[in-house]
């Protein structure tokens, strides 16, 4: 569903993702782990068509994002880190905005928002103006008109951040109810309980190069220090890639 080719993206000299070559499969919750400035934003926005990458290909759902980048973008519904609203409109005018964009008939559209509304308790704020929202419900807005044309694929960067732990619970259960039922879902999160939590399996990228993928149970396997939780492990991992650049 979602392929990632020797992917690479560089600023000038600096190499912000190396190389990373990823597959993932159709209906599975893929977390993508990192400390701060380890390339995942930069890779998701390539996954986006947002940014085209310096090297290497991207395909979604076998569909070529270089070559027929509106057919790609088509099948993703996309969450970014920062969203990005018309602050003037209301909710519910913001979602058939969207509706419009990836033409979605008006009927789909109101059962679509109507639905999820409900689901993400976003009906008393569906007449307010989007710059009258604090920023938790800003995000589950953002997250609901991702969802609204039914994609494919979703592509969610740190979804959690902003939620408190009620719609935290809400959106995990969302993530793993839409995989479940076959949508692939890409998702970055620092909250590694969640990944723990929710992801079939984990990817953790580091100075733009994947240093670890697997399910939970090949991590730990995988762990040279015997750690079973994610958060030893990715500490592990990462500090150690940190102490032999420094030595090198
Ligand atoms: N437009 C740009 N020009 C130059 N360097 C950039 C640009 N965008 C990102 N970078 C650099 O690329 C690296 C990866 O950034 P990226 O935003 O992908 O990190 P991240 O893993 O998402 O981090 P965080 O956890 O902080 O969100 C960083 O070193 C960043 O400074
Ligand atoms: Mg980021």
């Amino acid at each position: 569903m979602i392929d990632l080719e020797e992917v690479s993206m560089h600023y000038g000299n600096f190499v912000a993702v190396e190389t990373l070559s990823l597959h993932v499969p159709q209906g599975e919750l893929f977390a993508f782990l990192g400390p701060n400035g380890a390339g995942k934003t930069t890779t998701i926005k390539m996954l986006t068509g947002l940014l085209r990458p310096t090297g290497g290909r991207v395909r979604i759902c076998g569909i070529d994002m270089e070559t027929s980048p509106v057919e790609a973008k088509s099948g993703i519904g996309f969450v970014p880190d920062v969203a990005v609203f018309y602050e003037k409109l209301t909710a519910r005018e913001f979602m058939f905005f969207i509706a419009d964009i990836f033409g979605v008939s008006k009927e789909a559209a109101l059962r679509g928002c109507q639905e999820l509304f409900a689901r993400f308790e976003l009906e008393e704020y569906a007449e307010r103006r989007i710059e009258a929202l604090s920023h938790g419900i800003r995000q589950r807005l953002a997250i609901v008109a991702a969802l609204l044309h039914e994609p494919r694929v979703l592509i969610i960067d740190e979804p959690m951040i902003g939620l408190d732990p009620l719609h935290a619970r809400t959106v995990k259960r969302e993530l793993r109810a839409r995989s479940r039922e076959g949508m692939t879902v890409f998702m970055s999160t620092h909250l590694l309980n969640v990944a723990e939590e929710v992801a079939d399996r984990i990817g953790i990228i580091d100075r733009g190069k994947l240093i670890a993928l697997g399910t939970m149970e090949q991590l730990v396997a995988k762990a040279e220090g015997g750690q079973r939780a994610l958060e030893e492990i990715f500490l592990s991992l990462v500090g150690q890639e940190g102490e032999e650049n420094r030595g090198g």
